[in-house]
């Protein structure tokens, strides 16, 4: 580790040492049946064509007022999409399709004990619940147009059927992710102001059934600390009649939903037609500063995006068993498993539990019992089942004509393992770029038109037109082998509406930086930016190389560094703590925390133990780190502001990078040597980088 100049190459450096992978074509079989097959497609979503090439996208819908303006740019950047239109979304997932498919499935739930039958929803009993529900939420809840409702709820068709019946009366729902903390969910519940929750007592993960119910109450404890009172918690029971959580029902609070729903049976309830610009949902994510962001999302650009990018991207048709193996309490969920499949009326597959329960065969005796044509998962399911099941997916009968790679960026060896051995050859992949702020994919292949190539997502999608900025806002070239931030010139149907409650910072974050005139109402000069590093190559394809921000995304999972170290923080021996990523053979990247202590405190085991416990309290299991390393201080700039890339480069032994603008750099030697040696130690000490990673890593935390 002596050659200053081979430690420290620069981005341009790195580019140009990439390999190039060469194309894979889409096979015969998947062009003949495909929905974009029409290359005049390209032409009518160029820019020249902007904004009014989305009507294309909103005619895939049923609308009740059909809008005036396509795209109004007067307050820019809340742009507003279809505006004078009126839609029902609950309306165009499932009503619609009760003429001609009553009888297909909707959802297919699989649970994970496989002694437990699967369950098909057809779309007239997709109708029925929704409506059911739809009752309860208006005359026990109280709930009008514009409320707002946090669900806590795992993977089970409650989800789908509570997210309708809101989408049914324009009520706004927010779905935490089940796998998050009380604490966190606190959070949400208090930031979006909703007065109803919405919860479930168990769900099996991993062959457990796990208590779910015990996240309420410390749910609701945490908005009562930031000031919102929760009035009712609505509690489903996973097991029909039985109540598995050791928490005690709360008398005039708690109720459990098939109680309640007695009383609403074969309701019926007019889906409310709403503004295109009224809000649909919020998803809460990550960002650089302080707490998660709400990102609002509408209902008509929202869906018309979702439902013309199934169609396009996922290639969905009707007569599909589409399976996105994903977690409805992620953004691709919403989109890609509920909003754009349902509104395209194919069946779509819902699995409650963990991909390698009982074994990793599993997702493929899945595939092969349902008939599934499409599958959509993340590459860290993709890494995992390879490793834990290589031979698995040819022992089962299962054929995938498409299939998705989407939240992470796939190392070219994994995509191949993914084709060769999940698709059989015979399938064509998508790998999407994308992100929670943006509704639907931004960088992709066109399936049966444009080849893939393994470790690229493609070019922006269809009226999606990205470009890469320098720091100093000029635009770097395709082929240039320069890496840079990755933006979009044009806004889009899908991009969310603002930050809940925050609308500075929504301009703040993602278009302050390349704006060329705050008081411009000409939306080519409100680029987005996506916090992301990418460099594109002379063919026009993307590569994306990751967070360019101070977020960690761990097996694709959104984590901010401040949320982490605010977590870290609530350990009274703690005064301060930074989280850095380290690639991880499986997660892609996992979280490891450096923690400076209180003067006089002592660092012991025990402390490391309670970092870990305040993030899993705070946040939640997936947040948990790898290391927690008590250091004796952090690497500070003259300003007082933690270097994050510089123990970030210590913790993959990667360059550290200029170190010259630190106040205190003879910290960075001691820190590099406790850390190093401990990892020598351990056996942890991570194989070799690829370019990309490195490029990453030292990138990581540059842009604020
Ligand atoms: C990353 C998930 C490479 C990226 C839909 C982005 C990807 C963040 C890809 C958003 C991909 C997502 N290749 N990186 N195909 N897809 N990312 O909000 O860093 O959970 O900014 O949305 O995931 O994560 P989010």
């Amino acid at each position: 580790m002596t050659a200053q100049f081979e430690e420290q190459p620069s981005e341009a450096q790195i580019a140009v040492h990439w390999r190039e992978e060469g194309y894979v074509y889409p096979p015969a079989s998947f062009i003949a049946q495909a929905n974009g097959t029409d290359a005049g497609l390209f032409e009518r979503f160029s820019l020249e064509n902007f904004p009014e090439c989305f009507k294309e996208y909103a005619d895939l819908l049923d609308w009740d007022t059909y809008w005036h303006t396509t795209l109004d740019t007067s307050n820019p950047p809340f742009w507003r999409w279809f505006v004078g239109g009126r839609l029902n979304a609950c309306y165009n997932c499932v009503d619609r399709h009760l003429r001609d498919r009553a009888n297909q499935a909707a959802l297919i739930w699989v649970p994970e004990p496989e002694s437990e039958a699967t369950v098909a929803i057809t779309y007239r009993e997709l109708w029925r619940r929704v409506n059911e529900f739809a009752a309860l939420l208006r005359d026990y809840c109280g709930l009008r147009a514009g409320d707002r409702v946090t669900f806590h709820l795992p993977m089970v068709p409650e989800l789908p059927v509570a997210m309708l019946a809101c989408a049914r009366l324009g009520i706004i729902h927010s779905e935490v992710f089940g796998g998050f903390s009380g604490t966190a969910c606190g959070g949400r519940i208090a930031d979006s102001g909703s007065k109803v929750l919405i919860t479930i007592d168990s769900y099996y993960r991993n062959g457990e059934l796990i208590d779910h119910k015990a996240k309420a109450d410390e749910a609701i404890e945490e908005a009562r600390k930031e000031g919102v009172e929760v009035e009712k918690v609505l509690v489903f029971r996973r097991n029909p009649g039985q109540y598995c959580s050791l928490t005690p029902m709360r008398l005039g609070r708690d109720a459990f939903v098939d109680e309640v729903l007695l009383d609403y049976k074969d309701a019926v309830v007019e889906p409310v037609s709403m503004p295109a610009e009224a809000p649909l949902f919020l998803m809460y994510t990550s960002g650089t500063t302080g707490k998660p962001k709400g990102c609002q999302h509408s209902t008509g650009g929202y869906l018309a995006y979702v439902a013309g990018t199934s169609k396009y991207y996922q290639d969905i048709h009707p007569g599909d068993t589409y399976w996105c193996f994903a977690d409805i309490g992620w953004i691709t969920g919403h989109s890609y498993i509920v909003y754009g499949p349902l509104a395209l009326g194919t069946t779509s597959v819902m699995y409650e539990g963990a991909p390698t329960f009982p074994d990793p065969g599993r997702p493929w005796r899945i595939a092969e019992r349902l008939g599934v044509t499409t599958f959509h998962t993340a590459p860290t399911t993709i890494r995992m089942l390879r490793k834990l099941g290589p031979e698995e997916p040819a022992k089962y009968a299962y054929r995938f004509k498409h299939m998705t790679t989407v939240g992470e960026p796939i190392e070219p060896d994994v995509w191949r393992w993914y084709h060769d051995v999940v698709g059989k050859g015979e399938a064509v992949i998508v790998d999407t770029w994308w992100q929670t702020e943006n509704g639907g994919f931004l960088g992709s292949t066109m399936p049966a038109l444009q080849p893939m190539k393994p470790g690229s997502c493609g070019p922006g999608v269809l009226g999606i037109h990205p470009v890469i900025y320098d720091e100093n806002a000029e635009e770097v070239p395709a082929g240039s082998g320069k890496a840079g931030n990755i933006c979009i010139r044009n806004p889009w149907p899908g991009i969310f509406q603002t930050i809940w409650g925050q609308p500075e910072r929504f301009v703040q974050t993602y278009y302050a930086k390349y704006n060329r005139d705050p008081k411009s109402t000409d939306w080519r000069d409100w680029p987005y930016l996506a916090g992301d590093g990418a460099v594109q190559a002379a063919d026009g394809y993307f590569r994306i190389l990751g967070r360019v921000d101070d977020v960690i995304n761990v097996a694709g999972h959104r984590l901010g560094t401040k949320e982490l170290e605010s977590a870290s923080i609530t350990v009274d021996e703690i005064a301060e703590a930074a989280a850095v990523p380290v690639v991880d053979d499986l997660r892609g990247r996992a979280v490891e925390m450096y923690v400076a202590l209180k003067p006089g405190i002592t660092a012991s085991p025990e402390i490391e133990a309670k970092v870990s416990a305040a993030i899993e309290r705070e946040i939640g299991k997936i947040a948990r780190p790898k290391a927690v390393w008590i250091v004796p201080d952090m690497p500070k700039t003259r300003s007082g502001k933690i270097m994050r890339r510089v123990i970030a480069g210590i913790s993959n032994f990667t360059a550290v990078g200029d170190t010259t603008t630190l106040a205190n750099p003879e910290i960075v030697e001691d820190i590099r040597k406790q850390v190093q040696a401990a990892k020598y130690a351990r056996g942890t000490v991570p194989a070799e980088l690829t370019p990309e990673q490195i490029a990453e890593i030292q990138a990581f935390g540059s842009v604020e």
